[in-house]
């Protein structure tokens, strides 16, 4: 079996869907349920042996080691972060106490499993750490997209976190000989996203005919890639990534942020045409910057290609139409994230804003 953390949140429980519909190996997923992870996420798994939850923290070692001996996965995947960077810019502890504490002190016990495991079941086993674009910092218009081999220059109290966290990763297999990989992935998008990223929260504010936020000119540029591909990406590098490498992973799909939003209003006003607004573009209100915004990221996936044969299926197009299919039939859902919490978030966000 794998040991997946951070399996309820929007990447890790569309990742475990996708495992157990592909490969029918079980999964052990230890997520600890902070705002963003959410059971209904995988309530398709919910009387399917092949998937066991446990509620936990990757931090916790005692529990994290108990875990690894009684269950002996032979891969670890970490999912587990503080995801947002707005979020990171109110509030940066989290991000270093589960980011870089969180992960450092998820490699010792890893590193403790896999140091007394039988040579055959040692050689096989990988530790698989997910990461983002946004360590390499921010391009200019005509900078060429990030390749793997381009300096980190993080930005932001997450993207520093996750950048530490990268290079902790890398250590523990230079040092320690830890087989480990590393994806860097841009944006992704999909069902089960948190409405407090870009491409659900217009959705749902939308739906709502409430403002739809554009920071700054709306003119930054995001790589956006439909989650299912970024779940098969990781699959390739589980499966056939060399150990100690960082393969980046992206859509080949720039695009500035008012474009994305156009595209969201248009689709709505098609698929769910509302008299009252009838051109969902109306909504669209521009608000102060966030500070530090990087201005583009793009990915150069053409190693992961040329080694894995990995290509993103979907196109923008046919991704983004499922997207806003997937909303429009889950309401229920989407109820049930933006309640109490949620609301006391979008004020702190965007009552400063105005
Ligand atoms: P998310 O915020 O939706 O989910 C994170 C999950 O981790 C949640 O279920 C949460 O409960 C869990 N978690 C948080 N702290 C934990 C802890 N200390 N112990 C155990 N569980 C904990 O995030 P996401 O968008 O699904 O991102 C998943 C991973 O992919 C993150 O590492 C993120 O940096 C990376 N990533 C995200 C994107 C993106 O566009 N969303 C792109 C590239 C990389
Ligand atoms: O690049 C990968 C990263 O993508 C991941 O590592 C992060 O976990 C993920 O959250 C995402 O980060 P971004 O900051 O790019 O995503 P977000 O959806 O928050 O914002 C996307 C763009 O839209 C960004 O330029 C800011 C802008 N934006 C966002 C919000 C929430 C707005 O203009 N208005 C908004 O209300």
């Amino acid at each position: 079996m794998i040991f997946v953390t951070g399996g309820a949140g929007f990447i890790g429980a569309n990742f475990i869907l996708d495992w157990i519909a592909a490969t029918g190996e079980p999964v052990v997923n230890l997520d600890s349920l902070t705002y963003a992870g959410n059971l209904e996420n995988l309530a398709a798994l919910k009387s399917d042996p092949r998937h066991i939850f446990i509620r936990g923290d990757i931090g916790d070692s005692a529990r994290v080691d108990k875990l690894l001996a009684e269950h002996k996965p032979r891969a670890v995947i970490n999912f587990a972060a503080e995801s947002h960077v707005d979020r990171s810019i109110h509030g940066p502890e989290d991000f270093i106490q589960t980011n870089v504490l969180g992960t450092f002190r998820l490699l010792e016990s890893v590193r403790g499993y896999w140091g007394v495991l039988p040579e055959a079941e040692k050689s096989a086993f990988r530790f698989l750490h997910v990461s983002t674009d946004e360590v390499y910092g921010s391009l200019s218009a005509d900078d060429p997209p990030f390749a793997e081999t381009k300096a980190f220059e993080p930005n932001s109290p997450y993207s520093a976190s996750k950048a530490a966290s990268d290079h902790l990763v890398r250590a523990w297999h230079h040092t320690y000989g830890l087989p480990v990989l590393t994806t860097n992935c841009s944006n992704n998008y999909g069902p089960c996203q948190f409405p407090e990223k870009l491409i659900p929260l217009i959705i749902a504010n939308a739906l709502a005919g409430k403002p739809l936020p554009i920071y700054g000119d709306g003119m930054n540029v995001r790589d956006w890639l439909y989650v299912s591909d970024h779940c098969a990406a990781i699959r390739e590098v589980l499966a056939r990534g060399r150990p100690g490498e960082t393969y980046n992973i992206g859509g080949w799909n720039e695009m500035p942020n008012l474009e994305i939003v156009h595209t969201l209003c248009t689709l709505l006003d098609e698929l769910a045409p509302n008299s009252l607004i009838p051109r969902r573009s109306s909504l669209i209100t521009y608000v102060k910057d966030r500070p530090g915004h990087d201005r583009r990221y793009a990915i150069d996936a053409r190693k992961i290609e040329r080694e894995l044969g990995w290509r993103p299926a979907e196109t923008f197009e046919t991704g983004i139409r499922k997207t806003v299919a997937w909303y429009l039939g889950n309401q229920p859902w989407v109820e049930h994230v933006t309640s109490g919490a949620y609301r006391e978030w979008v004020d702190q966000n965007y009552g400063e804003r105005a």
